[in-house]
């Protein structure tokens, strides 16, 4: 596990941009794992400057969204399908035939399910899997408990969760209950994982789940396992973090490093 620690939310979003140009450099048609929420809003902000300023090509890359509400149809303004189509893909490059995220909408919600987890081996498995993390551990909407072998399911969201996104409704009522969501296992056979997390809120789970005991009270803890993991954060994000000091004194002393492929 990497730990990069960053002064500014903006940092992580640029720092985090990189990667993924990185990986596009070695595989223009890229298996992208997305997430949605605030976090990644400065990578995705970095990525359409890249595509407009530098011509950072998309059209080969094929994209897996973690989640989606049941229930909300994908031009709701709430929908991840909406959110995703607003905040990145409408401003850059991308195939609309190479986008993926679950349906909410779907008939049978099990089968659609399975479909997902298909389409994902099919394309070969996720090479770089986009994560933020929920006050309550979670990654995806894998809420504390959820398996750590879980696939793609149905996913009842906790009450901290659909208070936390309500900000986003015009209540907690109008929250959806119920999710679909990649599994952990899902997760975990992802090529390489970036977690994101920015400010206070997350300080105190960002050092659990970084160095806490693997349990799935915190289900982003498995993460610990991952033999590819970079966790991309800001100082407020940080600040509760035993091994802070050292996570730097790594970064700084890889840059030394001649062989390899470090990423800070
Ligand atoms: P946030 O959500 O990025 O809006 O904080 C993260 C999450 O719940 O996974």
């Amino acid at each position: 596990m990497e730990v990069i620690i960053k002064d500014t939310y903006e940092e992580i979003g640029i720092e985090a941009a990189g990667i993924v140009k990185k990986s596009l450099a070695r595989k223009p048609n890229l298996v992208l794992g997305l997430a949605t929420g605030s976090t990644p809003l400065s990578l995705y902000g970095e990525l359409i400057r890249m595509r407009s300023k530098e011509g950072l090509d998309f059209s080969g890359v094929r994209t897996f969204n973690l989640d989606e509400y049941v229930g909300l149809k994908p031009e709701h303004p709430q929908s991840y399908n909406f959110f995703m189509r607003e905040n990145l893909f409408k401003h850059i490059n991308i195939k609309e035939e190479n986008i993926n995220i679950p349906d909410g909408m779907a008939e049978n919600l099990e089968e659609h399910c399975r479909g997902y987890e298909e389409k994902i081996s099919g394309a070969g498995g996720i090479d770089l899997q986009v994560l933020g993390i929920g006050r309550d551990g979670h990654i995806a909407f894998n809420e504390p408990g959820s398996s750590l072998g879980s696939r793609t399911r149905i996913k009842t969201l906790t009450e901290e969760t659909i208070q936390d996104n309500s900000r986003f409704f015009t209540g907690a009522e109008d929250v959806p209950i119920f999710a679909i969501t990649m599994g952990i296992g899902t997760i975990m056979e992802s090529r390489r994982v970036l977690l994101l997390a920015n400010g206070e809120k997350k300080a105190d789970i960002v050092a659990r789940f970084i160095e806490g005991p693997i349990t799935s009270e915190v289900t982003a803890s498995v993460l610990q396992m991952h033999p590819d993991l970079v966790v991309l954060v800001d100082v407020k994000a940080a600040q509760k973090l035993k091994r802070a000091k050292y996570y730097r004194w790594v970064c700084e002393n890889k840059k030394k490093l001649k062989t390899g492929n470090p990423t800070c």
